[in-house]
């Protein structure tokens, strides 16, 4: 995920853009770049690092011109170098781009472009895109890009300036975001709104594979055989301080709500339509994966959670034995590892200092480390052999909630991937597999659709002091998750348990007053257990709050309270589960008038031990 704004004026332009790509720092960090068109020549700024920190080295706002671009990059193709970092430009630098997406055949595109003779500078999938439109240039820019647009296969949004078009910015999105904004006597292009609220509130929604072309003192939009289409202009009613949260009231509810989005983006290069593929990020051959005998999962937190779920999807489907360790114990531990122990460090953040001292304390034992980070670059995904990005894009909330559950799902990727080459899963199975994933972002996208359900269950118990949550086998710690999110962001005290532990001893806390979560969706293992359990609590008098498969009609006669989610597979099951217990602890905090973005005592990154 990346930032793109650009701006066309009568005035200089370079602070003003600026001021509008620190407003999408949140979509990407590791560098970051600008481009103005002045007298006839484009010239380019650009390097790794966050905004401020680049902008204190090449001083942007000493760049002149009327027309400019800026970007900011969260790497996905080619490492966060400057050479890497946008904007990209054709061997003349006649043309600059910037760009958002994954161009999915950038691999044949480069190879038929350096046939013809184009040098390539940069490892990105983006640079393909700005030979492409050189090769087709023939005087029409618009053109040029149009017939470079139907070459490419995947996603995009891009900004683009020409020095023989020193009147024209052009625009064009697939499956990426990206507005125009309409000022006096200037225009703006940007991946999101809160980078020109402050210059304009009057905005066009770009719709996939249209092209834009904005001058000073107007904006048409075309389809890609050049046909105009007419656009209706948007008026902005959010504050600035809104917008950055896309018109939410917080960034932990924006990030609930971005989950559909997240798992497309984290799955998207990943999976084809029966396979799955991470030979290139997982840069182990086919007899190294054979020859794995353990994997060590360590985390912390949130992180750790997922790391009890891909236990559980790990030695199912891969039949490999897991240990799932607290980071921070793990290297006090003195833990035996062979070399065909796999280490799996899960870190949103990738600075958590006790993980990063887990493995490398892992790593003087020479054991293989394998992290699964959100943050491009950061210190766990740098000291690691091989990474698996989550592709979350920054999570502001404290709270996790979309790094957990694309957590998830690149512990199943990896599950099924391993599976496969392992042989533990046959091909019909994989396609399964695949097909079962690429339903989530819908299914979660019909939980969100029934959030006010989730809130009207929170004004019941938001005067609550304790809670219980329980679950079983893969839910098990979809118990331990929806405890930890309620206490964080509400101050509740809350349990997370195995349903079955229960009658051991937290059996003696129930009554009225406890109101007990349980994660009780259909399936063939544990369902018909769980539903006894639910009748322990019941005939102790307490109240039953539970996650329930929609069309279950059984659990609902020993329940007081329901919550439904989809049906998927087993191990898919936490994902949905999780959902409605995010938005349960945040709708609790919101009535207990806590801000649930900053919850005390609480970071976002754990750096200290
Ligand atoms: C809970 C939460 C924390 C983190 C933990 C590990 O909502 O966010 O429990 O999961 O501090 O952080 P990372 O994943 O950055 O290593």
């Amino acid at each position: 995920m990346c930032g793109i704004v650009g701006m066309i004026s009568y005035r200089k332009v370079s602070s003003l853009l600026l001021e509008a790509i620190k407003k999408l720092e949140y979509r990407g960090y590791d560098s970051v770049g600008m481009a103005c068109l002045h007298e006839g020549s484009l010239e380019i700024r650009k390097d790794i690092g966050k905004i401020a920190d680049v902008d204190s080295k090449v001083d942007f706002t000493s760049m002149e011109g009327t027309s400019g671009l800026a970007h900011s990059r969260w790497s996905t193709h080619g490492a966060a170098t400057k050479i890497n970092a946008h904007p990209h430009s054709n061997m003349e630098k006649s043309i600059s781009l910037v760009h958002n997406g994954i161009i999915e055949n950038h691999h044949e595109l480069r190879e038929m472009l350096v046939k013809k003779g184009y040098q390539f500078s940069s490892q990105t999938d983006t640079e393909v895109i700005v030979h492409l439109i050189d090769s087709y240039y023939r005087g029409d820019l618009r053109e040029a890009v149009s017939l470079a647009l139907k070459k490419i296969d995947g996603s995009y949004s891009i900004g683009l300036l020409c020095s023989q078009h020193p009147d024209i910015l052009i625009a064009a999105r697939k499956d990426s975001p990206l507005i125009i904004g309409i000022g006096k006597k200037e225009n703006f292009i940007a991946s999101d709104v809160p980078a020109i609220l402050s210059y304009t509130k009057k905005v066009i929604y770009l719709e996939n594979e249209e092209i834009a072309v904005v001058k000073r003192d107007s904006a048409q939009v075309f389809d890609l055989d050049g046909k105009e289409r007419k656009k209706e202009v948007h008026m902005i009613k959010w504050s600035t301080e809104k917008a950055e949260k896309r018109g939410y009231d917080h960034f932990m509810l924006k990030e609930i709500y971005e989950q559909p989005d997240v798992i497309s983006e984290t799955v998207e290069g990943r999976i084809g339509d029966e396979s799955i593929d991470l030979s290139s990020e997982m840069k182990m051959s086919a007899a190294d994966i054979k020859g794995i005998k353990r994997i060590i999962i360590v985390a912390c937190g949130t992180s750790w959670h997922a790391g009890l779920i891909g236990e559980f999807m790990i030695e199912e489907l891969a039949k490999i034995p897991v240990e799932v360790e607290y980071a921070s114990e793990f290297r006090y531990r003195d833990p035996i590892l062979e070399r065909e122990t796999l280490v799996v460090a899960i870190s949103q953040s990738g600075e958590t200092a006790d993980t990063l001292a887990a493995i490398r304390e892992a790593k003087k034992k020479k054991a293989k480390i394998l992290s699964i980070v959100n943050v491009v670059g950061s210190s766990i995904a740098r000291e690691s052999d091989m990474v698996l990005y989550t592709k979350a894009g920054p999570e502001i909330g404290v709270a996790s909630t979309k790094a957990f559950t694309s957590q998830l799902v690149v512990l199943y990727l990896m599950t099924v991937y391993i599976g496969a080459v392992n042989g533990s899963i046959v091909t019909d199975q994989v396609k399964n597999r695949v097909r079962d994933i690429r339903l989530i972002p819908m299914q979660i996208r019909s939980i969100l659709e029934e959030a006010d359900h989730v809130e009207l269950h929170a004004k019941k118990f938001f005067t609550k002091e304790n809670a219980l949550y329980l679950g079983r086998g893969i839910n098990y710690p979809i118990a331990l998750e929806g405890a930890l999110k309620l206490k964080e962001v509400s101050y509740i005290h809350a349990e997370g348990y195995p349903a079955a532990e229960m009658k051991h001893g937290p059996i003696a806390l129930i009554d009225k007053n406890m109101p007990v979560v349980v994660v009780a969706t259909q399936d063939n293992r544990t369902y018909k257990k769980v539903l006894s359990n639910i009748q322990e609590v019941k005939a102790r008098g307490g109240v039953v709050i539970a996650i329930e498969t929609k069309g279950d009609t059984e659990t609902k006669k020993y329940v007081d309270h329901n919550i439904y989610v989809p049906k998927n597979s087993y191990i898919l099951s936490p994902l949905l589960a999780s959902i409605p217990l995010q938005l349960f602890a945040y709708y609790i905090a919101l009535l207990r008038k806590h801000d649930p973005d900053m919850p005390k005592n609480l970071a976002k990154s754990v750096t200290v031990e």
